[in-house]
């Protein structure tokens, strides 16, 4: 990934890291941040809000997808994406989160995020190969 690709990465990492700061994580303490950057320029985040029953719990990244898609409708593109935890702990995308991502996401948009290494920074098409896709005949 060259300099002109992750470009901004840094500020929509810092957006990420602000968004974890509203966590609602009371069960499993993971405070989660993700900041979506749109073609146009805005830039959209959410948080992970867990319930008790925790299956309905919804990841920082869905969050911020369906916030985005709630403001600025359901032609939006995603060109970049950060997510960060307050754990300093690893947090990739999980796979549901991926697959969401993928319906408004360009292939070639970087998505950054923390690895036990450090940050990663990676074109979304390499994180999700042979993502679901319905073409009925
Ligand atoms: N979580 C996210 O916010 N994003 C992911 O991609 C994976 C996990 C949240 C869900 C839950 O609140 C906490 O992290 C622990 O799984």
């Amino acid at each position: 990934m060259d300099s002109t690709e992750s470009a901004g990465l840094e500020e929509l990492m810092e957006q990420a890291r602000s968004a974890a700061q509203n966590s609602y994580s009371p069960y499993s303490g993971f405070h989660v941040g993700a900041a979506l950057r749109l073609t146009g320029g805005e830039v959209v985040t959410g948080t992970n809000v867990e319930n008790v029953s925790y299956g309905l719990t919804i990841c920082a990244e869905r969050s911020a997808l369906v916030r985005a898609v709630s403001q600025f409708g359901p032609g939006i593109r995603i060109e970049a994406v950060a997510v960060a935890n307050l754990n300093e702990a690893a947090s990739p995308p999980c796979g549901a989160c991926r697959q969401m991502l993928a319906e408004f996401t360009l292939p070639d948009a970087p998505v950054v995020f923390p690895t036990a290494d450090g940050l990663r920074t990676m074109a979304f098409r390499e994180m999700l190969p042979l993502a679901f896709e319905m073409k009925p005949k």
